[in-house]
This record gives structure tokens, sequence and C-alpha cells, in this order.
């Protein structure tokens, strides 16, 4: 595919290419911005409105930030810490993620007319690649072995692939968000790593937040006609989900390594990230706390992803019980 500015031509093509902040106030700034913000228009903001649809976009342009996530000095590790970051089983999936939602983001905001749609998707795109510039640089510094990046290659039903990557960003950022604040607790990685991947987790709350509002404008704004087969594709996004979830991928390297990438860390790894023990339930429940963290700066009359939320809910419920049942049987053993 093409070089960035085909798909954005208001940001340069490479994060190095974007102007330094002038100072610390500047950094900060930015930062807060790109945590909080509410629109002037007052009443409510009803999806399928033009109020609703222009909140949803001067959102995602006016919590941009210019400088965060940035590349940093990576600090020297000592050798049992790398060797944990580089036995980590996600680096792969973690840099071909973020490259197929560049692609898949790309490849649907060039069908899009709506000005407003097209500039948050395509400003998605941007930011995808940036993710993954960062993942590079990091991979690079610490030496991390890996697959070869398999070539991205444009999807044949863009509104397929974008529901794909938008449905997969609500679920993996919803549990990541949890996994990374345990392994912010831990201290198990240097605060240099947390404090650069800390801007990464804000833009996929953004990202999640623009996907949750531009269904639900798509939805009220497509013809009535369309709506039970696009339905019916949802569906199917979520079983391929599903079905994608169960599997690990493994691929093999140019030296005949097999690397195993497990599609679901952000739910099953909370002991390779932090040496910290925590029951299901209990990771649940940070999840949905720090959902909700870091949601809170936005606008409350933008809508929310909410299916995470509600599996996280249902896993924490169904852990609860097990807990009590078979503290009563071990209760009666006694
Ligand atoms: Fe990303
Ligand atoms: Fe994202």
């Amino acid at each position: 595919m093409g070089s960035l500015s085909e798909i954005y031509s208001k940001l340069p093509d490479s994060m190095d290419d974007l102007p330094p902040p002038p100072n610390a106030e500047a950094v900060e700034l930015a930062d807060f911005r790109a945590r909080h913000w509410r629109s002037p228009v007052t009443g409510p903001l009803k999806p399928g409105s033009d109020a609703h649809k222009r909140a949803m976009a001067d959102m995602f342009r006016d919590t941009f930030n210019p400088y965060r996530p940035s590349v940093i000095a990576w600090p020297k590790l000592d050798p049992a810490t790398l060797h944990k970051v580089v036995s980590l089983p996600i680096w792969d999936i973690a840099v071909q993620t973020e490259g197929k939602a560049r692609l898949r983001m790309a490849a649907y905001a060039a069908l899009i007319d709506d000005p407003d749609v097209k500039d948050a998707i395509s400003r998605n795109a941007w930011e995808e690649n940036r993710h993954k510039e960062v993942l590079a640089k990091m991979v690079a510094a610490y030496n991390i072995p890996m697959a070869p990046e398999p070539p991205y290659i444009e999807p044949k039903d863009v509104e397929w692939a974008y529901l794909v990557t938008g449905f997969s960003e609500c679920v993996d950022s919803f549990f990541a968000f949890g996994m990374f604040e345990l392994a912010k607790r831990s201290g198990f990685f240097p605060q240099e790593l947390t404090d650069t991947f800390e801007p990464i987790m804000q833009e996929e709350c953004r990202h999640i937040l623009l996907f949750a509002n531009w269904l639900a404008w798509y939805r009220a704004t497509m013809p009535w006609w369309r709506r039970p087969y696009f339905e019916a594709k949802v569906l199917a996004v979520w079983g391929f989900l599903i079905y994608e979830r169960l599997s690990l991928v493994r691929t093999v390297d140019d030296k005949g390594q097999v690397h195993t990438q497990d599609n679901n860390f952000t739910v099953t790894g909370t002991k390779e990230v932090a040496n910290i023990d925590i029951t299901l339930p209990d990771f649940m429940d940070l999840c949905l706390q720090e959902d909700d963290r870091r949601f809170a700066g936005y606008d409350s009359r933008l809508l929310r992803p909410k299916a995470a939320p509600f599996i996280a809910r249902v896993l924490r419920g169904a852990g609860r019980c097990w807990e009590f049942a078979s503290g009563m049987v071990k209760a009666n053993r006694r």
C-alpha cells in the first residue's frame, strides 16, 4: 500500500517528522487534552444526528496528542527483565495487529464520503501507524526475535475488515487496560517503559470510543433495507472473533524457530506481566475500573463500547459463584 500521506495529508508520514514539543508544559497540556473532552453543544447527542456525528469527529480531532506516544531512549534492562520482555508472546501479534489496523482503517476511510467521519477514521489509521513505529523501534532496541511480517493485503470486503478490527480493539483494549494497570502496580517493567506505553493505552480508549459512536451513527443513517444484512455481518464478525480467540497462532521464522502468539494474552497473561496473584473475578473488576477511569474524561453523551464490560461482568459473576461454591464444599469437608 502507498504512503500514509495518500491516506491522511494533515499529518506527516512518520512520527519522527512531527514538530517537537516547545516545552514540558505543552506535553502535559496535550496529555490532559487527550484525556478530557466535552462538546460545547447542549442537549442530547442522538446517534444519526448531525450534532452527534460532529461531536464524535471533533472529539477525535481535539484529543489528538501530537507529542505522545513517542520514541524514547529505551532504558537498559537488567538481564532478568530483558529476558521477561523478550519472551512475552505478544510482539509479533502486536506489530502485525497495528499494521493490519492501519491498513484496514485507511481502506475503510477511503470509501467514506462524509468529510467528518473520513477525517476521524483516517487519523485513526495514522495513529495505528504511530503505534507500529513505536513498537518496531522497541523491538529493534531490545533485539526481540520476530517472525517475518506477512504482506499487508488490502481486504476484499473492506467493511468486514473494519468491523473485525473495530470489535477486536474493543475487546482487546478493555482487557489490556486491566493488564497494563497490573503490570504498572507490580513494577515488573521499568517506569520509562510503562510511561511510553501509557499514551498508547489512552489512544486505544479514544479509538474504541470512536468505533462505538461510528457504529451507532452508521446504524442510524443506513437505509432500513441494508440493516438485516449488516446485523448478520456483525454476528458473523463476533463468531469469527470467538473462533480466533480459541486458537493460538503459530508462525515459523526464517531460522525455523516457531513463534506462538496468544490472541488471549490480555486475559491469560496476568502472571507473565506481574508477579501478583490475582483471581479471575478480581482481574475482571480491575478491567472494569480501568475502563471507567479511562473513559471518565470524555463527554458522557458519547456512547461507550458495551460488549467487553458485559463479558467481564458475566465472568466476574461466574467466578464469584465458583469461589462461593468451592468455599462451601471445603468448609463442609472439614
Ligand atoms: Fe493501535
Ligand atoms: Fe487502535
